[in-house]
């Protein structure tokens, strides 16, 4: 069973008196532990597919299917739960709670659950200690680095287990040490934990911490392909530039 499937989906917005078409019959399989990295220009869908995926929008037509659930088919309610306790969202900015903790920003989704009890402490400790993040515990996001603040983030992201997780350029506000960081963190969930990745990324650099990279053109997925051998993404930003010419 592939964790996320995406069936031909297309998404128009209105704007003004026009219509944009933002995505153009996007179809993508993903199976667990794969980790794939979006790439396009700016306009090309990428924030659109992830939101289709994240059931933060609803296509026109098309299916997203996380866990075999047909995600549009859900009432906005049990989307909300499904999305809760499936996916894991981290964002360009982190959109951390500022009067919250670390670790109080990292049990958020548990405490909505009503299971931040001794299982939840115990899972907390646990995902700070991993994300590097013990000495940072007590500390508000002003009180953090963008670093520590996205590692926060993904800490969120993972403390209901989702077998998805979908990031939005999550190195955007980095600087290159953190976004190293980062990257390397997702790409051991993908290998090590087997969970299921979909990163939207401009930057070649960290697309190539990815197994896989989906191009999207003018709201088209026109390319797929594997990163193997291109780890410094000098190799990857040329492949990239070949399918958007
Ligand atoms: N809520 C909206 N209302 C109207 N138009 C929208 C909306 N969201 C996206 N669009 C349009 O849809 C197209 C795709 O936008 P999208 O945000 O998916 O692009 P993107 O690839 O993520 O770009 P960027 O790299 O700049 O983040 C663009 O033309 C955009 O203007
Ligand atoms: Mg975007």
């Amino acid at each position: 069973m592939a964790p996320l499937v995406v069936e031909n989906v297309t998404k128009q917005f209105r704007q003004g008196d026009r219509l944009v078409q933002a995505l153009n019959g996007v179809s993508l399989e993903l199976c667990q532990g794969q980790f794939l990295a979006i790439m396009g220009a700016s306009g090309s869908g990428k924030s659109t597919l992830l939101h289709l995926m994240a059931g933060l929008a609803r296509p026109d037509s098309g299916r997203v299917l996380i866990n075999s659930i047909s995600i549009g088919e859900l009432s906005d309610r049990e989307l909300t739960l499904f999305r809760r306790r499936n996916i894991g969202l981290v964002f360009q900015s982190f959109n951390l709670i500022p009067t919250l903790t670390a670790e109080e920003n990292i049990g958020l989704p548990l405490m909505l659950e009503g299971k931040n009890g001794s299982t939840g402490a115990a899972k907390i400790g646990e995902l700070l200690e991993s994300l590097g993040l013990s000495r940072r515990r007590t500390h508000r996001p002003d009180a953090m680095s963008g670093g520590e603040q996205q590692r926060v983030a993904i800490g969120r992201a993972l403390v209901s287990d989702p077998a998805v997780i979908l990031a939005d350029e999550p190195t955007g506000n980095l600087d290159s040490a953190n976004s190293r960081s980062v990257c390397e963190l997702l790409r051991d969930l993908s290998q090590i934990h087997g969970k299921t990745i979909v990163m939207v990324t401009h930057e070649p650099t960290v697309a190539a911490y990815a197994q896989e990279v989906a191009v999207l053109k003018d709201g088209r997925l026109i390319e797929r392909f594997a990163t193997d051998g291109m780890q410094d993404g000098q190799t990857l930003a040329a492949r990239y530039q070949e399918c958007v010419r």
